[in-house]
């Protein structure tokens, strides 16, 4: 199993000087954790999305640097690179890691996969990227008819963004 401590203090490392990614991917990570959880995932396809959720933007920064773009099909591209020395240091097996790479790499491509890992991590960077961009809720009831698949993650999306707003 990969130790995720170990893990986020190395990506959090890698991220020093940019608070805002840093707290995008702890959200992210805590969605993932939250709605594997009450998904029922095994032990181990828990472990691996907690790990891809760590580093699912890891490819931002060189994104930026070679294409002058954080845009998702460069954050795709070179974000496997930058994770599989980070996961080499906290000793991800060779299965786990070929999983993690590839969430990386296809976690901006919403139609590649339904299996339930995939659309875990699909639905928590929604739920954290809805509320730092600001959505509307007539992207969110969209995105909850098309790019939601667990019930978890459409109950949080539902209470989140869906909900009539909190009046102090
Ligand atoms: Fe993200």
């Amino acid at each position: 199993m990969i130790d995720i401590t170990k893990l986020t203090e190395l990506a959090v490392a890698y991220d020093a000087g940019d608070p805002r990614r840093v707290q995008h991917f702890l959200k992210v990570y805590a969605f993932c954790r939250l709605i594997g959880q009450r998904e029922g995932l095994d032990a181990q396809t828990q472990n691996t999305l907690e790990a891809a959720a760590i580093l699912h933007d890891i490819g931002i920064h060189e994104a930026e640097r070679k294409h002058g773009s954080s845009a998702g099909q460069w954050q795709e591209a070179e974000g496997p690179a930058v994770a599989a020395p980070l996961l080499e240091q906290v000793g991800a097996d060779p299965a786990a890691r070929e999983r993690i790479l590839w969430l990386i790499a296809h976690h901006h491509t919403y139609a590649a996969s339904e299996d339930t890992d995939f659309r875990i991590l699909v639905e928590a960077d929604f739920l954290v990227n809805a509320y730092e961009d600001a959505l509307p809720p007539d992207a969110c009831r969209t995105a909850e008819e098309r790019l939601f698949r667990t019930r978890t993650g459409r109950m949080l999306l539902q209470k989140l963004y869906l909900s009539p707003p909190y009046q102090p």
